[in-house]
């Protein structure tokens, strides 16, 4: 019996190489980047994955040169600059994307909006018209309005489905399931924490409350942990000290996340993973919650479920910078 908190442990990803086998095909688009190119060989090393398109404006033939030697069956293909991004989406099942810069010390992620939209809404409105029925993952920031950019360049192109388009925002999860583990003691491969919202600062809301296995806090404790997790990026980027972002368990968090949509897209059932999404569970057009995969991407979008009252003000305190957000990317989109 499918339960919304407690996943069957074979859909919980953590072991990317349990997926089912299958024939999917995947294009990473900023191939060459510090998420682009561990993330291309953890997907190398997915069984499931059989071909391998990697895109970026730099580097992709050697990364994909050097990539192709490892001993697994995905067939690895480089494409480089603007003439070969449409013949990289060719046949893509799966387009991940993690192009675009990233933060340095002092900047939020909406600093990075003004260089960002433009990355997404190119690539998004480029996959829209080669591969419109993929599943979409951005892991480009800011999320919050990069989403919105993708889905309104979809609609534009007239293959939106708001069902397949998606932002990663598996490592906020990541996060509070390390972090949980360390202060109780646990295998953080068996804690498995919903984060909710979007990705950025407050908007990032995880429920401990629903944390499985149940753990509990003293206030003071809790608040202090629910920020660490809502901080934990900016964490990152302050120990790299101008050498960018979290790039290692970002890629880990979108092959885990990528592996989910494969399990999903091959007919695994009860695959459960929180993203940011089309959704009207709250009064954002947006908003991340757990979410039950399937063939043909959300199949049902599992909601909050019931709040505490120090949640229930995170989420009050999140709605205006992520309907701000929300708006800012439509508004980018109208004019692109
Ligand atoms: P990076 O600078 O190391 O790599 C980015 C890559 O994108 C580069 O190889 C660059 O050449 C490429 N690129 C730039 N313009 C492009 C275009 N038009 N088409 C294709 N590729 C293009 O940066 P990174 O550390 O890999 O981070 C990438 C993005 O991911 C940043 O925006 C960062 O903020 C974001 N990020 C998101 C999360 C998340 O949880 N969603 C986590 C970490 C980082
Ligand atoms: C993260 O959460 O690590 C990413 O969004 C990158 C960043 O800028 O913090």
């Amino acid at each position: 019996m499918f339960s919304r908190f407690q996943q069957p442990a074979t859909t919980l990803a953590r072991g990317l190489a349990t997926s089912s086998p299958n024939n999917v095909a995947v294009a990473v688009m900023g191939a060459s980047g510090g998420i682009g190119q561990p993330l291309s060989m953890l997907l190398k090393l997915n069984p499931a994955v059989t071909k391998l398109n990697l895109y970026d404006i730099v580097h992709t033939l050697g990364v994909a040169s050097d990539l192709s030697h490892c001993e697994t069956k995905a067939t690895v293909t480089g494409f480089v600059g603007e003439d070969q991004l449409e013949a990289s989406l060719v046949g893509a099942e799966i387009v991940v994307i993690p192009a675009g810069v990233p933060r340095k010390p002092g900047m939020t992620r909406d600093d990075l909006f003004n260089t960002n939209a433009s990355i997404v809404a190119k690539l998004s409105a480029a996959a829209a018209k080669v591969c419109p029925d993929a599943m979409i993952a951005i892991i480009s920031n800011p999320v919050n309005s990069t989403v919105p950019i993708a889905s309104e360049m979809f609609k534009k192109a007239g293959t939106y489905n708001p069902n397949k388009v998606f932002g990663v925002s598996t490592l906020d999860v990541v996060r509070a399931n390390t972090f949980i583990g360390e202060k109780k003691g646990l295998d953080p491969a068996s804690v498995n924490c919903p984060v909710v919202g979007g990705h950025a600062g407050i908007t990032i809301m995880p429920l401990i409350s629903q944390c499985t296995p149940a753990v509990q806090f003293p206030a003071d404790e809790l608040k202090a942990l629910t920020e660490r997790i809502q901080d934990a990026g900016t964490e990152v980027v302050k120990a790299k000290a101008g050498a960018g972002s979290a790039t290692l368990s970002m890629a880990y968090a979108a092959a885990r996340f990528t592996d989910s949509l494969i399990k999903a897209m091959s007919g695994q059932e009860g695959v459960v993973e929180c993203a940011y999404v089309a959704s009207n569970v709250t009064e954002a057009k947006y908003f991340s919650t757990p979410l039950l995969l399937g063939p043909n991407g959300i199949e049902k979008n599992l909601g909050l479920g019931n709040l505490t009252p120090f949640e229930q003000d995170l989420l009050k305190a999140s709605l205006p910078e992520l309907n701000g957000s929300i708006k800012k990317g439509e508004e980018f989109a109208k004019n692109y």
